[in-house]
């Protein structure tokens, strides 16, 4: 099996169907360091909690985090509402928990894409919970058209359409993660 991938292609094949660049690598690492900015700013004198969604937030935590100046920690939770393909089954489970005490913390939810809301909002309530000072949410991406639940986003990278997209921590079938842009399903298939 050829299993070898340029590192930047321009468009992946998965079966039938062709997902194309849409957010390249420049773009996305410059909306970062843009988002990284206003929360150096809003938390001046603070010092966050950022908690990243597994496992599509990884790779915007990792390079949110580096242009982060103002002391802060890190901790992680896993939700699962995917199967393997690219529809939700509708349910949001818990299968990690926080390690860290949360309480009278201000945290920051890291999120890598708002669809639904569905796992945003399990979220919120999950939080009050563990009575933090303040929540915040930071989405790398959002589908507005999707949303079905409410929900405040409170620092947005990019407003998408209701597509699939895969690349840079988002996944098809837990695959693709590792692309450093972000790809769009196309219209024209494969
Ligand atoms: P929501 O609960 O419907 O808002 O969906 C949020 C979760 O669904 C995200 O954290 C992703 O794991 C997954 N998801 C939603 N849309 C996409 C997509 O276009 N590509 C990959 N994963 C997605």
């Amino acid at each position: 099996m050829d299993n070898i991938r340029k590192e930047n292609p321009k468009e992946i094949i998965v079966g039938e169907e062709k997902f194309v660049v849409y957010i390249d690598e420049d773009k996305l690492q410059n909306r970062v360091k843009e988002l990284a900015e206003q929360i150096n700013n809003d938390y001046k004198d603070k010092f966050p909690v950022f908690i990243g969604i597994l496992n599509g937030s990884f790779i915007f935590m990792s390079d949110l985090i580096k242009s982060v100046t103002v002391d802060c920690e890190v901790d992680f939770l896993r939700l699962s509402s995917y199967g393997d393909a690219k529809i939700s089954s509708g349910k949001v489970r818990m299968v990690k928990d926080l390690n860290c005490d949360v309480n009278g913390r201000d945290v920051i939810v890291v999120e890598d894409i708002v669809d639904t809301g569905l796992s945003i909002q399990y979220l919120g309530k999950l939080m009050e919970n563990y009575k933090p000072k303040s929540v915040k949410v930071i989405s790398l991406l959002l589908k507005p058209d999707s949303l079905k639940h409410e929900v405040k986003i409170d620092y947005i990278g990019f407003e998408i359409p209701s597509k699939f997209v895969i690349g840079y921590g988002l996944d098809y079938a837990q695959k693709y993660r590792n692309l450093r842009s972000i790809y769009i399903l196309s219209e024209n298939g494969a």
